[in-house]
C-alpha cells in the first residue's frame, strides 16, 4: 500500500471535506494507495484544531504555508484558499516539487491562471489537477459512458448548471466569495462555473463562442457588524454557447448556468444531453435518479427513470442497494486524483479530475463571458 503524505493549505469548508474522505479511506476497496494527512496550514490557527484532534498523523500545524512546502515529509498538497491567493500559492507549491490538487477557479482571473500554467510548464514532474466532484455521482458516470458509446446520436443540445439559493436572503452576511478583490471579477462564474464545465469539456464539447447574461441582483449586504456594504459580484450567470462535436463537427447549443440566486435550489447540479438517438439527464435534486430516452425512428419517445444504487467508479464497502451522496462524491474525486498520480493515467475518461488545460479553457470562457456582458455581444472563446 503506497502512502501519499499530504499537507492541507486552507482548513475551511473544503479542507475538512478532504479530511473526512481521508479518515474513512477504508471505505474504498482494492486500492493500492492511500492518503495520509501529515501537515495542516491555515492563517487562522483555530481552523487547525479539528485536524489535530481528529488525525494522529498530523505532525505539523502552521500559519505559514512556506513551512509546509519546506517539509520533506510532505508529498502532495491540497490547497483550498480564497481565489486571490491561488496564483502565488499554487506556483510556490509547484516550485517546491509537491503534487497538487488545487481548488477552482485555479487563479482569480485569466492572467493568474496563465501564470500558474507557465509555472506548470517549467515543472512537468509535478502532478497537478483541479478539484471538481460533480461527475463522480453514479448517474453522471453512466451519462459519461453513454457519451463514449455515442448513445445520443447527433447532439441536439446540452444543458449544464449549478444552482444555489441562499443568497436570495438579502440579509445573508457578506463573505469573501461576494467580494471582487478576493473572489474575482468572474463572480458566480469563478465560484461555481468549473462544475458545469467539467462534463462537457471531458466530452470534448468546448464552447466556440458565448453570449452571457450576468446579473447582480442583491447589490448590498450586511457585514459582520451589521453595516450594509456593497456586494458587487455577479450573482447569476447564464451562458449560451455554440459547441461542436469533435468527431463529427456538428454544432449545437450548450447552455451553462451558474446561479447563487435560484429560488428553491440547494446545491443543485444538473446535466442534460439531448440527441437524435437518445437523451439523458440528471440533477442532484434526486441524486440517484437518471432519466434516459432511447429513440428508434418512428418508435415511442418515452423517458425512463432509473434509480441507481451505490455504483461508484472506485468500488467500496457500501452495498449496491444503498444511496450515494456528496461525501462519497468527494472521496471518489480523491481516489481519481490518487489513481492518476499512482498509475500515470486516469481510471477512465470520466473518472478523472479536471486537467490544467481544461481549467485554462474555463478562464477563456469566463473572460469572454465578461466581455459579452459588457458589450451585449456574442464573443469568441
Ligand atoms: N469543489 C467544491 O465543491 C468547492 C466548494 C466550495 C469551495 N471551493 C473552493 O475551495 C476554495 C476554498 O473555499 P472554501 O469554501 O473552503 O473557503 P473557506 O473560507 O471555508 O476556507 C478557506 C480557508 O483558507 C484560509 N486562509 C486564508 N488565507 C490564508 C493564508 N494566507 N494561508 C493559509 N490559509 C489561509 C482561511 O482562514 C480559511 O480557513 C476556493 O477556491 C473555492 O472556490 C470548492
Amino acid at each position: 500500500m503506497k502512502v501519499y503524505r499530504f499537507g492541507i493549505i486552507g482548513c475551511g469548508l473544503m479542507g475538512r471535506e478532504f479530511g473526512s474522505a481521508v479518515a474513512r479511506w477504508c471505505h474504498l476497496t482494492g486500492l493500492e494507495f492511500r492518503p495520509e494527512i501529515v501537515a495542516v496550514c491555515d492563517a487562522n490557527p483555530a481552523m487547525m484544531g479539528w485536524f489535530q484532534d481528529s488525525f494522529a498523523s498530523v505532525a505539523q500545524a502552521t500559519t505559514d504555508y512556506h513551512e509546509v512546502l519546506a517539509n520533506p515529509a510532505v508529498d502532495c498538497i491540497y490547497c483550498a484558499v480564497p481565489h486571490n491567493l491561488h496564483e502565488q500559492f499554487y506556483c510556490d507549491i509547484v516550485r517546491a516539487g509537491k503534487h497538487l490538487l488545487g481548488e477552482k477557479p485555479f487563479g482569480i482571473d485569466l492572467a493568474a491562471n496563465a501564470a500558474i500554467n507557465a509555472c506548470l510548464a517549467e515543472h512537468p514532474e509535478v502532478f497537478v489537477r483541479c478539484s471538481s466532484e460533480f461527475p463522480f455521482f453514479p448517474p453522471m458516470q453512466r451519462l459519461g459512458r453513454m457519451i463514449e458509446e455515442r448513445a445520443f446520436g447527433q447532439v441536439i443540445e446540452v444543458n449544464s448548471g449549478f444552482l444555489h439559493s441562499s443568497d436570495l436572503n438579502p440579509m445573508k452576511t457578506i463573505n469573501w466569495k461576494r467580494m471582487i478583490a478576493v473572489n474575482g471579477e468572474y463572480g458566480c462564474l469563478g465560484d461555481l462555473g468549473m462544475h458545469p464545465c467539467h462534463m462537457p469539456f471531458k466530452a470534448g464539447w468546448y464552447p466556440r463562442n458565448v453570449r452571457a447574461i450576468l446579473s447582480n441582483i442583491v447589490t448590498e449586504r450586511p457585514d459582520k457588524s451589521g453595516a450594509m456594504v456593497p456586494c458587487e459580484t455577479w450573482d447569476n450567470g447564464t451562458l449560451l454557447c455554440e459547441a461542436a462535436d469533435p468527431e463529427t463537427g456538428d454544432v449545437f447549443p450548450l447552455t451553462i448556468k451558474t446561479q447563487r440566486i435560484a429560488p428553491g435550489e440547494t446545491d443543485t447540479w444538473y446535466f442534460e444531453v439531448k440527441g437524435t438517438r437518445g437523451c439523458g439527464r440528471w440533477s442532484s435534486t434526486n441524486p440517484r435518479r437518471i432519466e434516459v430516452l432511447s429513440y428508434t425512428p418512428g418508435g415511442d419517445q418515452a423517458w425512463q427513470q432509473i434509480d441507481m444504487g451505490w455504483e461508484a467508479s472506485f468500488p467500496g464497502i457500501t452495498g449496491g442497494i444503498f444511496e450515494f451522496g456528496f461525501t462519497d462524491c468527494i472521496q471518489q474525486m480523491w481516489a481519481a486524483f490518487l489513481h492518476e498520480l499512482h498509475h500515470g493515467q486516469p481510471k477512465s475518461r470520466f473518472a478523472a479530475c479536471v486537467t490544467p488545460a481544461e481549467v485554462a479553457y474555463t478562464h477563456r470562457l469566463f473572460t469572454a463571458a465578461l466581455r459579452s456582458q459588457a458589450h451585449a455581444t456574442t464573443e469568441p472563446v
